[in-house]
């Protein structure tokens, strides 16, 4: 049976990638994607979701569009530091054809809520972006936390941060969010944090591979991906030169082949207050805190495998 999930986006580069990975891979059935504010602001995150599904033929999965700014701050804390990430054409849109799809009238939280009330069979909820709609839902359905089977979270960092040394991009720009989110007691939650997708780089020379699948999904995974790495080598070079990390899309490729993490259970909580760690995710890895584990924490990731399975699933003529 295909899993069915819900994936939770802000449609840059490598998101971009994970929406394609869910929405091709035999195993999956993406029922919706949820836009938020993040790496761009969210109308051309949403903007960006439709044009990746429709180059794919994937068109027919809805669109919602959600939070526009995190939900306790007044404004975007800028710098967006992966506005580069995003696309040669346009500084916020990725360099796929324009689209006619259009976005659903149902905005992201209202879809979450009333997707969930109405499941009849589990939905993996897969959030590769700040953690602004998760939390308005929790905020606004008590029963919100209980219906969800099985949250991904790629976010966080313990050895590595992105945008401050303590803090990674989708916590830290809604930290308010994410420390609702951990602490509301998700039956399931795996978290994938940097300390994970950093261990599973892509290289231009898998670049190459993807672009000769011939495939709308491998020339398009090879444009982002490429363009990921011109960014990392310019602003944040990696241990293995001319690769980058494609954090989101690992997070999806965990769904199919969990074998890809090396996780441990764990408590993790999201400082909010910190002059120099606001955003940081706090994973107790030597529990030192008292509190029981509320995540499977991937601290590992097999790079082989994951690059595989991209070149896999993007292999298929749609
Ligand atoms: O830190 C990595 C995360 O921030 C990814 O989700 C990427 O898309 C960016 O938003
Ligand atoms: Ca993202």
């Amino acid at each position: 049976m295909r899993r069915k999930l819900i994936l939770d986006v802000d449609t840059g580069t490598d998101d971009a990638v994970a929406v394609m990975l869910a929405a091709l891979h035999p195993g999956l059935d993406l029922i919706g994607c949820t836009t938020v504010n993040g790496n761009i602001p969210v109308g051309f995150c949403t903007e960006n979701t439709l044009r990746v599904l429709d180059h794919i033929g994937r068109g027919t999965i809805p669109v919602h569009e959600g939070l526009a700014r995190p939900l306790a701050r007044p404004d975007f804390p800028v710098p967006r530091h992966e506005r580069d990430h995003a696309g040669r054409y346009h500084p916020d849109l990725l360099p796929v054809p324009p689209t006619a799809l259009r976005k659903q009238a149902t905005g992201a939280v209202e879809f979450l809520i009333e997707t969930y009330r109405a499941a009849t069979e589990p939905v993996t909820l897969v959030a590769v972006a700040p953690l602004s709609n998760i939390a308005a839902a929790l905020a606004l359905d008590p029963t919100f936390v209980e219906r969800v089977p099985e949250l991904v979270i790629m976010g966080g960092g313990h050895e590595i941060g992105n945008v401050t040394p303590a803090a990674e991009f989708n916590i830290w720009a809604d930290p308010e969010a994410a420390a609702m989110v951990f602490a509301a007691g998700f039956r399931r939650v795996t978290l994938v944090p940097l300390d994970a997708t950093h261990r599973a780089l892509i290289s231009r020379e898998h670049c190459t591979l993807l672009a000769a699948l011939g495939t709308p999904a491998g020339r398009a995974a090879a444009d982002f991906i490429g363009h990921r790495i011109a960014v990392h080598d310019a602003h944040q070079p990696q241990g293995v030169p001319h690769t980058t990390p494609v954090h989101d899309a690992l997070a999806v490729g965990a769904l199919v082949e969990p074998a890809l993490l090396t996780t441990h259970r764990l408590h993790v909580a999201v400082e909010t207050q910190g002059a120099l760690t606001i955003g940081r995710t706090v994973i107790d890895t030597h529990f030192r805190g008292g509190q029981p584990p509320n995540c499977e924490v991937a601290l590992h990731a097999d790079a082989a495998g994951f690059a595989d399975l991209l070149l896999r699933s993007f292999a298929a003529k749609a």
